[in-house]
């Protein structure tokens, strides 16, 4: 990689948080590796500075037991599993300056020199805490590691800090018949001292910091809420045994895993610096010292978003450290409408996927529909298929297939002298600014939808003006050279801009067009030009490589389906019925109630009672059967809106998955009325 000098160059630090050491690479975990690296290599193209590190996060109980589970040292699981997640990460063409692990030299030194500098300053006290224990380990039990009786709905099994079966979140205490996941023994409470964060120390200067802008506003609402609870000081302590570094002067005392994590961020790059393997001097000062001019920014997915907008900062800061120019935090990956889930075949690990098919195909699909909001982004995989055939290929490579060969065959490989339109060209050249502007502030699917708008205006230039039947009429040879010319130049500016989205497809691109694509020289075209043999660069994606990799990736599908539905839609006479047991409002509140609008409504053959209707959430379609085929025609409904619950668990029905319910009440029969809501309201809206 080349980081060249120019004058308004930027010097950028850019990371994704570390991923955990014991478990795989998943298509979850890949929203935020992607939207990095895409980050990364748009500010590298545009002629900055700028260096992505990463490492595994390779300490804590989890990875200790499971490396006692596999009758191997924690050493020897963290290295295999860095090794993998290399592997996954490269050929997601993931591309790291440097890539670590958090069990490193630089970085216990990080973490014993950043603890003493509080300890110095003042920010660090003790505390004799009483915690669950377990007498036959000897061990001191994190939260995940006690198993019981939900002590809200009374099921088996539960860990010690939630429930899966209803929700509730409890203190392990409360648990019933609590045993420990390490040795089955029943753990006791025990005393221990350890070492707390004075956060609170720090909550003014995070007050300001967040105001100031370094994190997005739906952050800082929620963190709002924290701060007009106090900030509460925090434990960065845990006691043998445990996998991890041990606190300087605490024998038997360790810091917890995410003391020492995001300074893994620090000791990725300090490894960097010191490789100095590609003859660039990097000065870790000038991007860590706490007047550091350089920028760095930190891309993490929702669920840590505290531990980097209020630990981190206020560990930089009490350790005499830059704090980050900002936090990008993105939602959560869900799959068709659902969380991932083993059973649906929709936790796809990112081995299972490259097995299957191109990455740039996800890299494009999630760029799609990246913003720069914490919303979860969905894939649904029929919507994927069709996206990327269409766009990538249908679009973008078509216009390079269908003039590459003409140059080729008839014109020797030669671009013409000029271009026949040369303000299309230009038009394009502007459209540039836009989508790097989208790009920069991580607007990819507002930047995606510039590029295919290019790329449409293209194609209607190639249509109108046919090189393959004037090619066929005599002496109109110098016509098609300069069509083709147009149609090949536009493609180049397309390619440039998707460059840090498809990188190998630029690359083959690069090598067809003979040039290099660089975002400095797009307003000067191709012309006069020699160009190389085209390849294809791009096939379409087929349903059965689709199915194939849900198949992989299915587990424990349960086997007994459950009995048809039907009846259990919501309708019937409630008047009449005994009024329900009686539920919390909890249990209310877990009901995701969405405005949904009816795209298709269809008869189920077979079915007497029920209509299939598709249901458009603002991007997201749901299937839905449901049990109102008495009282509307299907073509009444389509166009309509109506209030769905969706967050239901799909359900597998005689005619098929139902992934909701609609809502309708009325005494039954020809009488019963779906809810339409009024004007005002938009699929995907919450109903309050
Ligand atoms: N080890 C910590 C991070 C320490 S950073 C100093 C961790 N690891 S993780 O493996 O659980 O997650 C790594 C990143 O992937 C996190 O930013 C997390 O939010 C992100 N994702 C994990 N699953 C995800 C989805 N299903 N969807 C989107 N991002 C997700 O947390
Ligand atoms: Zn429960």
């Amino acid at each position: 990689m080349t980081h060249k000098q120019t004058k308004l160059q930027r010097n950028i630090l850019v990371t994704s948080a570390l991923p955990y050491a014991n478990g795989p690479i998943h298509l979850g975990h890949l929203v935020e590796y992607i939207q990095t690296d895409i980050w990364a290599r748009f500010q590298r193209l545009r002629d900055n500075n700028c260096y992505y590190v990463c490492a595994d996060d390779a300490h804590g109980t989890p990875i200790m037991l499971r490396a006692r589970q596999d009758g191997i040292t924690p050493e020897e699981l963290i290295a295999a599993t860095q090794k993998e997640h290399e592997t996954d990460f490269s050929d997601f063409l993931i591309d790291f300056d440097n890539y670590y692990t958090t069990h490193s030299d630089e970085n216990k030194e990080f973490a014993s020199s950043i603890y003493l500098k509080l300890r110095e300053a003042g920010h660090i006290r003790t505390q004799t805490i009483k915690q669950a224990y377990d007498p036959e380990a000897e061990m001191f039990l994190p939260d995940r590691f006690i198993k019981g009786t939900c002590p809200k709905c009374g099921a088996d099994d539960q860990y010690g800090d939630n429930c899966e079966v209803c929700g509730a979140t409890y203190d392990p205490t409360e648990l019933k018949n609590p045993v420990s996941a390490v040795s089955g023994a029943t753990p006791i409470e025990k005393d221990s001292e350890q070492y707390f964060f004075k956060l609170s120390d720090f909550s003014d200067m995070l007050q300001q910091w967040i105001k100031a802008g370094h994190v997005q506003a739906e952050v800082a609402n929620k963190l709002e809420e924290m701060f007009e609870d106090g900030l509460r000081d925090w434990d960065i302590s845990r006691n043998a045994p445990y996998w991890g570094f041990e606190i300087p002067d605490a024998p038997g005392k360790y810091f917890y895993v995410w003391m020492d994590a995001p300074m893994g961020y620090m000791a990725s790059f300090k490894n960097l610096c010191d490789k100095n393997n590609n003859g660039s001097d990097i000065s870790f000062d000038d991007y860590w010292a706490a007047d550091s001019k350089n920028e760095l920014y930190h891309f993490i997915g929702k669920d840590i978003a505290r531990f980097h907008t209020l630990f981190w900062p206020a560990v930089l800061d009490g350790a005499g450290y830059r704090k980050p120019t900002a936090i990008f935090c993105h939602g959560f990956l869900t799959v068709n409408g659902q969380k991932m889930s083993k059973s649906r075949g929709t936790f796809i690990k990112a081995r299972t996927y490259l097995e299957h098919l191109n990455p740039e195909y996800l890299r494009y699909y999630y760029t799609a529909k990246l913003s720069s909001g914490v919303d979860d982004i969905d894939l649904n995989l029929e919507d994927f298929m069709q996206r990327v055939n269409s766009d990538l290929v249908g679009k973008v490579v078509n216009i390079a297939s269908r003039c590459a060969g003409f140059i080729t065959k008839k014109f020797d490989k030669q671009l013409s002298t000029e271009l026949p339109e040369p303000d299309l060209y230009n038009e394009i050249v502007a459209a540039g600014e836009q989508v790097a502007e989208h790009f920069e502030n991580r607007e990819y699917n507002k930047a995606v939808r510039e590029i295919m708008a290019q790329a449409d205006k293209a194609n209607v230039y190639i249509d109108e003006n046919k090189p393959w039947v004037l090619i066929k009429e005599e002496g109109r040879e110098d016509e098609v050279q300069k069509i083709c010319t147009q149609g090949l130049n536009m493609f180049r500016l397309l390619m440039t801009y998707l460059k840090p989205i498809l990188p190998a497809t630029a690359e083959k691109s690069e090598t067809f067009l003979n040039t290099e694509l660089t975002w400095a020289n797009i307003d000067q075209p191709l012309l006069s030009h020699q160009i190389n043999k085209f390849k294809p660069l791009l096939t379409r994606i087929e349903k059965d490589q689709i199915d194939a990799i849900t198949e992989a990736s299915t587990q424990n599908m349960p086997t007994t389906e459950e009995k048809p539905t039907e009846n259990s839609t919501t309708t019937g006479p409630l008047v009449d019925d005994p009024i329900a047991d009686e539920i919390s409002f909890d249990d209310f509140a877990k009901i995701d109630l969405r405005i949904a609008k009816i795209i298709k409504a269809e008869h189920v053959e077979g079915a007497d009672k029920l209509l299939q209707l598709t249901l458009d959430l603002d991007g997201v379609t749901k299937n839905v059967f449901a049990g109102i085929k008495s009282a509307y025609n299907p073509e009444d409904l389509e166009g309509k809106l109506t209030v769905m619950v969706a967050n239901l668990a799909p359900r597998k029905m005689r005619f098929g998955l139902s992934e909701g319910m609609v809502l309708a009440a009325g005494p039954g029969g020809k009488d019963l009325f779906i809810l339409t809501p009024d004007d005002g309201a938009k699929p995907g809206m919450k109903v309050k």
